[in-house]
């Protein structure tokens, strides 16, 4: 870790700014070896080998445990596997690799996350794509698929950082990075939602974010193609995590890639949920705007009543929004004002 980066980690327990202890060793700007320290809850992390270890709460539950112990346990084969999740279905995995990245709308100095980096298939791609100015952070839950993707990128020569945490806590600050990627990860969340929601809060306004995971879609679930996938491993029928995608997600696109058996979504972030110009008058018999017809509505009237009103307000020649609004607002005010007098 670059001493001068301190200031954009955070715990990931706390949310709280980090120490680094004055015992650590630092060549060349560099920290080697320490530790970091977040005074607040008075919990250390370890720097090691070029890599933050951040333990959270989550490594510990169930499905999180679960992932950490499985993919620790087959770091040492992946690579020699992974191919297979592109030959099935006939695909190049370096073609396909780099359209998932291509997503991503990389600038040479750009800041970029990749959750769940694995051993870094996908990272050495991306790195290739930025240049000094820019840098890469490479986060996974598993430090034995992390200690691989250290050895891969020991040539790389732009700024590079390894983190061993939870993607459901993740340990920046907000608004911190250019792009952020995930290929195969989120399906291994313990926590989707917060995930998700954590992967858009690192990212500044304006930058992308883009994440992949095995999906069989729903018009291929009563084929044979996608039933021998579903039967092969339930998680291609899981849904689709389209209830959970944050408000601050802009402009978002859904496709089906790799064999049509794999959802990348990609969009850039925004601030907040979206604004709507919603005091734009509504041309029409019904007039009005968006806010006037969420905001001012009032106890209904009798259908006799509404028959009266249209027959009146059609003859005034205003909208009825207009014809309404003027009426009630006179007969308030003179209510009002009598009371007051
Ligand atoms: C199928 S591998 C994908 C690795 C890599 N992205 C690739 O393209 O080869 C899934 C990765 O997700 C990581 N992972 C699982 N749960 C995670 C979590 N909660 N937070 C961060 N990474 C997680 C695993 O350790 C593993 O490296």
């Amino acid at each position: 870790m670059k001493v001068s980066n301190l200031i954009y980690y955070r715990c990931p327990i706390s949310g709280d700014e980090l120490e680094l202890e004055k015992s650590s060793l630092i060549i060349d700007g560099n920290v080697r070896e320490g530790v970091l320290l977040s005074k607040k809850i008075g919990k250390k992390y370890l720097i090691k080998d070029n890599c933050i270890d951040f333990i959270t709460p989550e490594q510990e539950i169930k499905g999180a445990a679960f992932a950490r112990k499985y993919y620790s346990e087959i770091a040492k084969t992946y690579d020699e596997n992974v191919h297979i999740t592109f030959e099935l279905y006939n695909e190049n995995e370096l073609d396909i690799r780099n359209r998932m990245i291509d997503l991503l709308e990389l600038k040479p100095n750009y800041k970029v996350l990749e959750v769940s980096a694995g051993t870094g298939k996908d990272s050495e791609i991306i790195a290739s794509r930025l240049t000094k100015d820019g840098g890469l952070w490479l986060l996974d839950i598993s430090p034995d698929m992390i200690a691989y993707n250290i050895v891969r990128q020991k040539n790389v020569d732009i700024p590079i950082e390894f983190v061993v945490a939870s993607a459901c806590s993740i340990p920046f600050i907000d608004n911190n990075f250019d792009a952020l990627y995930c290929f195969a990860g989120v399906g291994h969340f313990p926590d989707l939602p917060k995930g998700l929601k954590e992967m858009a809060r690192v990212v500044k306004p304006g930058g992308k974010v883009v994440f992949c995971e095995k999906n069989v879609p729903e018009w291929l679930r009563d084929t044979e193609y996608g039933k021998i996938c579903i039967n092969n491993n339930p998680m291609f029928a899981d849904p689709l995590p389209l209830k959970h995608i944050p408000v601050e997600a802009r402009n978002l696109c859904v496709r089906w890639i790799n064999g049509n058996v794999h959802y990348v979504f990609d969009y850039t972030v925004g601030v907040g949920e979206p604004k709507g110009n919603f005091d734009l008058e509504i041309p029409g018999e019904r007039g009005g705007t968006f806010n006037t017809r969420y905001y001012g509505k009032l106890e209904g009237v009798t259908a006799e009543t509404k028959q009266k009103a249209i027959e009146a307000q059609k003859l005034t020649g205003k909208s009825m929004h207009k014809w309404l609004d003027e009426i009630i607002l006179k007969e308030a005010e003179k209510i009002i004002n009598k009371a007051n007098h």
